[in-house]
């Protein structure tokens, strides 16, 4: 029986050096953020007490499309980089679809999703600029247990405020984050002026998303040397995981195929990424 490939792997050294920028390339750019105090466009400056300066500028950078992927870095990934590009036969034959469909397995990363694409330089850039303590907010753990095990890797102290549902729902992802060493907390919760003040309003509060990251915000504010890490929404996490769809693109070319559609998987969390 003749037997199609079904996985596409890059050679180590094929690994991506640069991460992608869009924002460089774009037309028209996108509206500035504005300071809440000042009103005026916000500056990298103006990021420096939240976040590493390394992420700061690179969340603000319009000009430049290719950014290096520190060395480092780049050592870590190989650990699981590439992730396989997968095509799902068994797919097209349940749609009945002439489409060639693949996908970009990123679940095997050592903590089960994508997410530790951006875990790894976000605490490298604070592990680099002195940082001692990397703060953040989880759901339903993903984020939260790539950030534990990217500030294992450096040497930093990690402390996750977990939304209190997921944290009562979910004790393996925690049991995870605390293997690597975090401190996990249920938000919202005593520790913050912003947990204080929701638990006095409503003791039986479950928490939420918003509410875990004012609490890692104040943390981080509050706390010599400490800097508040995010697992999406901003222009520099989109910006690291531009590694997987630059790896999607050699290994699109090691084979012949029509290439019709490409989702990135992570099969634990099913977060897609298109
Ligand atoms: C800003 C922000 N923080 C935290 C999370 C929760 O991540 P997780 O479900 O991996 O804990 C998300 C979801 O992607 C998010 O958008």
């Amino acid at each position: 029986m003749a037997t199609k490939q079904k996985r596409f792997i890059l050679p180590e050294d094929e690994i991506p050096k640069y991460w992608y920028n869009i924002q460089a390339d774009m037309v028209n750019k996108p509206m500035p953020l504005l300071n809440p105090k000042t009103k005026q466009p916000l500056t990298a400056e103006d990021l420096f007490p939240i976040f590493s300066k390394e992420a700061s500028r690179q969340e603000l950078n319009m000009t430049d499309a290719w950014i290096e992927i520190p060395e480092e870095v780049r050592e870590l990934y190989k650990y699981y980089r590439s992730t396989p590009l997968v095509r799902a036969y068994g797919l097209e034959k349940a749609l009945g679809t002439p489409a060639h469909i693949y996908f970009k397995n990123e679940s095997v990363s050592p903590i089960g999703s994508h997410k530790i694409n951006s875990a790894l330089p976000q605490v490298y850039y604070c592990k680099q600029e002195g940082v001692t303590n990397v703060t953040t907010e989880t759901g339903a753990g993903q984020w939260g247990a790539a950030l534990s095990y990217a500030a294992k890797v450096f040497g930093i102290e990690a402390a996750v405020y977990q939304v209190k549902v997921s944290y009562e729902q979910k004790p393996y992802r925690k049991s995870i984050m605390q293997t690597f060493g975090a401190q996990v907390t249920p938000s919202p919760s005593m520790s913050t002026r912003a947990g204080k003040d929701i638990i006095t309003r409503d003791p039986n509060n479950q928490g939420s998303l918003g509410t875990a990251i004012s609490e890692a915000v104040e943390l981080a504010l509050t706390t010599p040397n400490c800097k508040y890490t995010l697992g999406s929404v901003l222009s520099h996490v989109s910006l690291h995981q531009t590694v997987i769809g630059l790896e999607a693109e050699k290994q699109m070319d090691m084979q012949e195929s029509i290439q019709i559609l490409l989702l990135a998987v992570s099969e634990v969390d099913q977060t897609l990424v298109v």
